[in-house]
């Protein structure tokens, strides 16, 4: 079993979160406009993550998995401040760098935001994922249920997202196992 750790992310780890936004958004190109990606590259998620783990907002959450000191991967989570399809809370981001996939990141990812958003208070919990993306089929065993879909505007264009709940912390967490 490879070995990783799961730490609560700092404004320094902003660039190298960004570049595993970036990669992670490469699997999304089938599907999502060559100009939205573009418009999302390494210096604009730079940006966005430095200022996001700056603000220190109290609603935001952001870990990061190493391996050696090395990020694998990382998840992002919104209290959010009214509820969306029933849910409190949002994962936003959760991605993993190719070569760690299927080591068990993603699930341990999604245990350690679970933790976070039971110590706030933000269940119940949602995800979604583009609906043309074929790495979402993972939510699945790990309990999340589908319950609809958000049609979001991506620069404009509209991109199907898929949502999933799970009810509680101690749900998905039990999934994560
Ligand atoms: C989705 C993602 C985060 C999963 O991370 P991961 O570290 O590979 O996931 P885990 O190893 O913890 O897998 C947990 C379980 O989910 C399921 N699973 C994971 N990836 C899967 C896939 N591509 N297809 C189907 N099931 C999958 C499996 O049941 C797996 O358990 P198993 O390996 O014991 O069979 C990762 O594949 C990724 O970063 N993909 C590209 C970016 C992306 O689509 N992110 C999600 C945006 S919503």
């Amino acid at each position: 079993m490879r070995h990783f750790e799961i730490r609560a992310a700092v404004p320094s780890d902003a660039e190298v979160i960004a570049a595993l936004h970036v990669e992670g958004w490469r699997e999304f190109r089938a599907f999502v406009p060559a100009a939205i990606m573009a418009a999302r590259d390494y210096a604009s998620r730079a940006r966005e993550w430095r200022q996001r783990l700056e603000a220190a907002d109290p609603r935001w959450w952001t870990a990061l998995a190493e391996h050696d000191g090395r990020p694998v991967g990382f998840v992002g989570v919104e209290h959010l401040s009214a509820p969306a399809m029933g849910a409190n809370s949002e994962i936003h981001n959760l991605f993993v760098t190719t070569e760690w996939r299927r080591h068990g990141v993603g699930r341990r990812l999604l245990a350690a935001a679970a933790d976070w958003i039971d110590s706030v208070g933000a269940e119940p919990i949602s995800l979604y994922s583009f609906t043309e993306n074929s790495h979402r089929k993972a939510y699945t065993p790990i309990g999340g249920r589908i319950v609809g879909e958000r049609q979001s505007a991506w620069d404009g264009v509209v991109i199907p997202e898929t949502c999933y709940i799970w009810p509680t912390a101690a749900d998905l967490i039990a999934h994560t196992r």
